[in-house]
């Protein structure tokens, strides 16, 4: 989604301006700009498309200028033209935007009726010329003052509804910049006589690791050398400075050819560093303050339900699946754009589970605040520290898997698989006096199994050529199926929505029961159907699937042992087994995820950043 960025101090801006939109390309975007403030003047480069082409047009920017804000834009009112594009500039102003106006149609009417044109198609843009009126109004009122912009942004801000990350140029105040926060991210960089914000540290992290992150309802004026903090009705508030924990190394690709290739190795050492956090080997137990389970009343819970979007969502059926097996109580998974305006009943006995990497997923956040409101308790899954949906949880455990940058996400599903396991674990262990279900699980050889992962994963990694051969048979495929059972059905469902996401082939997840009740008609020689086939107790079951498949000339390719599948299988992406299924989809997967990128990189697609496609989804 859109990704602001902009800088106050003593160095030539537009560089710095633009290497921070570089790191938040990330995000998704189709087109951008640059605006800076020279001399009084306001000067504005806009271009379509990558940043390359917004690169050609920066010898026309001042080398002088000092301040000056930067957007990337996912269009969401108007197409990814260059009159579309951020900043839109009027008058004394320049205005970049996150977010979206959902009030706009209204405002822009009225705003028309009082003789106002526009030139593109934005909500942006009538934010722009809101705030231009709301200025002359204020002027009208009390004469001229350069400070009176404070008040024309709070007029502003009680006329608009949505969610909005504003920053703004205004010429009158050349030592300072504009910034408001209403519903999606912004944070300010403290620098030596500089100051930075962004709609997310990367883009700012090179340069310093102090942050303030602003809050819902809050603007600043920021100057390079200080940060004023207001709420919507002006009044001055504190704000609070962050270390940030994150290298600038951790944001480069480390000599991978994408950021995904490096995500998936990366796997090993993320998932071990969890297991060290979470899990206490001396005991083979879990570290329940870590977890936070010490924060949930887990005896009085009576319901729970698990929210997500996308990936996460599907990571979501590892805590019902297993904390079902475990506990036998019943768990709501849901997606979160449908759970926010279901009306569920919710009460003070409910335990509501975000999932999110970015923390900023616009539906999740939506639901995790309904679900307070309603007096439930609430605990969230993320990677990203100080964004927005750790901040509304009562507890948050962070997966700690480091920026991802890829747009398809790998650490951030396997993080999110095993926090959810061990979550679903520790819940049914600090249960276990009150029901007896699960005295026939050992927790402890759950958690012992656990110590292989990484060395299997190792094992998938290491081994990526050979997946790669097999994908080049059948990279030139138009549609995809991939089936599976128990905790590998969720697996088919990522693996397609991979494949999906930076192939552009079309591919679905299926139950492999579900396979005859209509996704069967499909098969013909031409559709690949990957199967997921573990050695778990669902392989009798599968493997008759994968038959009916074949005996339909369809081309299965099987993951699992070769050994023992290989007889119905066209090809076999090879994937070590472990005895414990949650564990194993996570192996599973990450075999899925490698076949996905090799077939990618083969049909040449933007790997990491696909198209339409954004890596955190701030808007509804
Ligand atoms: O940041 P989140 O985990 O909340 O994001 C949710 C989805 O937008 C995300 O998982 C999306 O489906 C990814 N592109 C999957 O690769």
């Amino acid at each position: 989604m859109c990704g602001i960025v902009g800088y106050i101090g003593k160095k030539n801006c537009k560089q710095i301006i633009f290497n921070g939109l570089k790191r938040l390309e990330y995000r998704g975007y189709d087109s951008a700009g640059i605006a800076v403030l020279d001399g009084g003047n306001i000067e504005f480069i806009k271009a379509s498309g990558k940043l390359k082409e917004l690169e050609k047009l920066m010898d026309q920017l001042p080398n002088s200028a000092v301040s000056g804000i930067g957007h990337t834009r996912w269009a969401t009112h108007g197409s990814p033209s260059t009159i579309n594009a951020h900043p839109h500039v009027f008058g004394k102003l320049a205005l970049i935007h996150n977010g979206i106006i959902e009030n706009y149609g209204d405002l822009k009417t009225g705003l028309e009726l009082a003789g106002i044109s526009f030139h593109s198609e934005t909500d942006t843009e009538v934010a722009l010329m809101m705030l231009n009126k709301e200025l002359e109004e204020v002027e009208k009122q009390v004469g001229h003052n350069p400070s009176n912009i404070k008040q024309a942004i709070i007029n502003t801000t009680s006329k608009l509804k949505g969610t909005y990350s504003f920053g703004v140029i205004y010429s009158e105040e050349p030592d300072a910049l504009y910034l408001v926060k209403h519903g999606t991210p912004l944070a300010i960089g403290k620098g030596e006589e500089e100051m930075f914000f962004a709609s997310d540290v990367s883009a700012f992290v090179e340069y310093t690791k102090k942050a303030v992150f602003l809050h819902d309802g809050e603007f600043a004026r920021i100057s390079s050398s200080s940060i004023e903090v207001y709420n919507f009705s002006c009044q001055p508030v504190e704000h609070v400075f962050v270390d940030i924990n994150m290298r600038s190394e951790e944001l480069e690709k480390g000599g991978y050819a994408h950021y995904m290739l490096k995500e998936i190795c990366e796997q090993p050492m993320v998932l071990s560093s969890i297991i060290d956090r979470l899990v206490d080997k001396t005991n083979s137990c879990i570290k329940e303050e870590a977890l936070g389970l010490d924060k949930i009343d887990v005896r009085g819970i009576r319901s729970v339900h698990v929210i997500g979007c996308g990936t996460a969502f599907y990571s979501g059926y590892t805590i019902k699946y297993a904390l079902e097996e475990l506990t036998g109580i019943s768990v709501n998974l849901e997606l979160a754009s449908e759970f926010r305006y279901r009306g569920v009943h919710l009460d003070p006995s409910s335990l509501v589970i975000a999932i999110s990497q970015s923390g900023e997923t616009a539906d999740t956040l939506a639901a995790l605040k309904y679900a307070k409101e309603h007096g439930a308790k609430t605990y969230c899954v993320c990677n990203v520290y100080y964004s927005s949906i750790p901040r509304e949880a009562d507890f948050s455990l962070y997966m700690d898997a480091g920026p991802e940058i890829g747009v398809a996400s790998t650490k951030a599903f396997t993080g999110m698989v095993l926090c959810n396991y061990l979550l679903a674990i520790g819940i049914a262990s600090r249960l276990k006096d009150k029901k007896n279900i699960y005295s026939k699980v050992g927790f402890s050889s759950m958690l012992k199994q656990m110590y292989y992962l990484p060395s299997l994963i190792e094992g998938i990694v290491s081994g990526r050529e050979e997946i790669k051969e097999i994908s080049n048979k059948y990279y030139n495929s138009s549609n995809f199926l991939y089936i599976g059972r128990g905790s590998h059905y969720s697996i088919a469902l990522e693996g397609a929505l991979k494949l999906k996401e930076i192939s552009y082939i079309h591919a679905e997840g299926y139950a492999a029961g579900e396979l005859k009740h209509g996704p069967i008609a499909l098969i013909d020689s031409s559709i690949p159907v990957v199967a997921l086939i573990p050695n778990d107790r669902y392989f009798p079951k599968t493997e008759s699937n994968m038959e009916e498949v074949k005996a339909r000339d369809g081309r299965v390719i099987g993951v699992g042992d070769r050994e023992k599948i290989s007889k119905v299988c066209e090809s076999v992406l090879r994937c070590p087994q472990i005895e414990d299924p949650y564990l194993q989809s996570i192996l599973s997967v990450i075999v899925l995820q490698l076949f996905a990128y090799y077939i990618a990189n083969r049909r040449g697609t933007d790997v990491d950043q696909p198209r339409n496609l954004a890596k955190s989804v701030t808007v509804e």
